[in-house]
C-alpha cells in the first residue's frame, strides 16, 4: 500500500516538474477577421472547425495546455499554418481564394480534416452533415464543374466555334514556343473535354482537355502522380449574356496546357507549362521561370499532382463519403 502511494507520489512530482516544461510559445490569440467574399455561415463554420490550427488566433482548452499534450497541439499548429493560415486570406487574389476554399472541401470530404485526434477531444470542431451541405453549396458556386458526358455539347461547340483562335494560322509552326521552349499543340481541340468550369471566376467559361493518356489514367484511376505523357489543356473564353439571359462564350482569352514529364520537367515539378494568349497566340511570359506564377497557384493542389481537375473533383455531386457515415 504505501509503496503504491511512493509510485503515485513519484508519478505526480515527475507531471508537475514536467509542466515547467512548455513548448516555445508560439503566437496564439490574435483574432482572425472574417474572411472577405466568403458567406458569413461559411466563414462561421471554418472558424469553428479550422481556425485553431490554420489561423493566428488559436482557441486552447485547458487539456490543450498540459506536457505533453501541448506539444502535439502545438506542432498541429505549426504545421497546419504552415499548410494554410486563414489569417492570411487578404493577401490572396480572389481566385487563389476559390482555389484554397475548393481544396479545403475537398480535404474534409476525404475525412481528412480537420483532424480526427483533434474532434475527439473537441467534437465542437466536428462538422455535422448540415454544415457539409452549406460548404458544399458553397464551392459549388465557385466552381460549377460538369463531368464529361454532362458537359454540355451545346456550349462546347459554341466555344469551339469561337475559339479557333488559330483560324487564320495555317502553319502552327509559325506560333512561337514558349519561353521555356514549349511548342504549341494545336490538337487539343480533338481531345476529350473532361470538365468545364464556367463560374470559377467571373466572366470567363472554361474548358478543360485531357490528351489519351490522361483519360485513360482517369479510367484506371491512375491519376497520382498522373503517368508521364498526360497533357491537359484549359482553353478560356470571356463569357457573353444573351439577350435571353443564358451565357455563351465570347472572345477568346487564352489557351494553357499541363504537358507531364517527371523527368524533363523536374525542375518545375514534373510539369510543363505553358499559356498562349489572344487570338494571335502570344506565348504568356516575360522570363523562363514564368511557371512560377502557375506553380504558385496550383501548389494548394500539390498532394494531387498540382492538378485541380480530378476525378475526385469531378464527381463533387457523387462523392459524399459524409453521407454515408452519418
Ligand atoms: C488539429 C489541427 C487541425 C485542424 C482543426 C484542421 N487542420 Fe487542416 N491541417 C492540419 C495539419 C497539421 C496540416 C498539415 C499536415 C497535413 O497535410 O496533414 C493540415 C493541412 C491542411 C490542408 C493542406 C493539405 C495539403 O495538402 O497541403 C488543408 C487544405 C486543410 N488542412 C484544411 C483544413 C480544413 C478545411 C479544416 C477545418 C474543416 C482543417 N484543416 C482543420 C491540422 C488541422
Ligand atoms: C490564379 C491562380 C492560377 C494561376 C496563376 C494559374 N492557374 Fe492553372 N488553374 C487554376 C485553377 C483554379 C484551375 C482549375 C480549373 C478551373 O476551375 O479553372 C486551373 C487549371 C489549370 C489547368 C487544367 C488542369 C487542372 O489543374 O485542373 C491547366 C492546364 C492550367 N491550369 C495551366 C496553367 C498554366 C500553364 C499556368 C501559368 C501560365 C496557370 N495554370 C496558372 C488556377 C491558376
Amino acid at each position: 500500500m504505501r509503496k503504491g502511494l511512493m509510485i503515485l507520489a513519484v508519478l505526480l512530482f515527475v507531471f508537475t516538474v514536467l509542466q515547467f516544461w512548455k513548448p516555445k510559445e508560439i503566437q496564439y490569440s490574435s483574432p482572425a477577421k472574417n474572411l472577405t467574399n466568403v458567406p458569413s455561415e461559411v466563414n462561421t463554420i471554418l472558424r469553428n472547425s479550422c481556425f485553431d490550427c490554420h489561423s493566428n488566433s488559436v482557441n486552447l482548452a485547458w487539456f490543450d495546455k498540459i506536457t505533453p499534450a501541448n506539444f502535439i497541439v502545438d506542432s498541429h499548429i505549426k504545421d497546419g499554418r504552415k499548410a494554410l493560415n486563414f489569417s492570411n486570406w487578404d493577401t490572396l487574389d480572389k481566385q487563389k481564394q476559390s482555389a484554397v476554399m475548393f481544396y479545403s472541401f475537398n480535404k474534409i470530404l476525404l475525412g481528412e480534416m480537420p483532424l480526427l485526434s483533434y474532434t475527439a477531444l473537441h467534437p465542437s470542431a466536428k462538422l455535422d452533415s448540415r454544415s457539409i451541405t452549406v460548404l458544399k453549396n458553397y464551392v459549388k458556386t465557385l466552381a460549377a464543374r460538369k463531368t464529361n458526358p454532362e458537359v454540355s455539347s451545346v456550349s462546347i461547340s459554341k466555344a469551339d466555334a469561337v475559339h479557333h483562335p488559330d483560324k487564320k494560322i495555317t502553319d502552327y509552326k509559325k506560333v512561337k514556343p514558349s519561353l521555356n521552349k514549349i511548342s504549341y499543340i494545336p490538337d487539343f481541340r480533338s481531345w476529350k473535354a473532361i470538365s468545364t468550369t464556367d463560374r470559377f471566376d467571373n466572366g470567363s467559361m472554361r474548358i478543360i482537355y485531357g490528351n489519351k493518356t490522361a483519360v485513360k489514367a482517369i479510367a484506371e484511376h491512375q491519376t497520382n502522380p498522373w503517368p508521364d505523357g498526360a497533357i491537359f489543356a484549359k482553353t478560356a473564353w470571356k463569357q457573353k449574356t444573351e439577350a435571353d439571359g443564358s451565357v455563351s462564350p465570347g472572345e477568346f482569352i487564352q489557351v494553357e496546357f499541363m504537358i507531364k514529364d517527371s523527368k524533363k520537367y523536374e525542375s518545375s515539378k514534373g510539369w510543363g507549362w505553358a499559356r498562349w494568349k489572344g487570338k494571335d497566340l502570344k506565348p504568356y511570359g516575360d522570363s523562363v521561370s514564368f511557371d512560377q506564377e502557375c506553380i504558385s497557384c496550383h501548389s494548394p493542389v500539390k498532394n494531387n499532382d498540382y492538378v485541380f481537375t480530378s476525378p475526385l473533383h469531378l464527381d463533387i455531386n457523387k462523392f459524399n463519403i459524409y453521407s454515408k457515415n452519418q
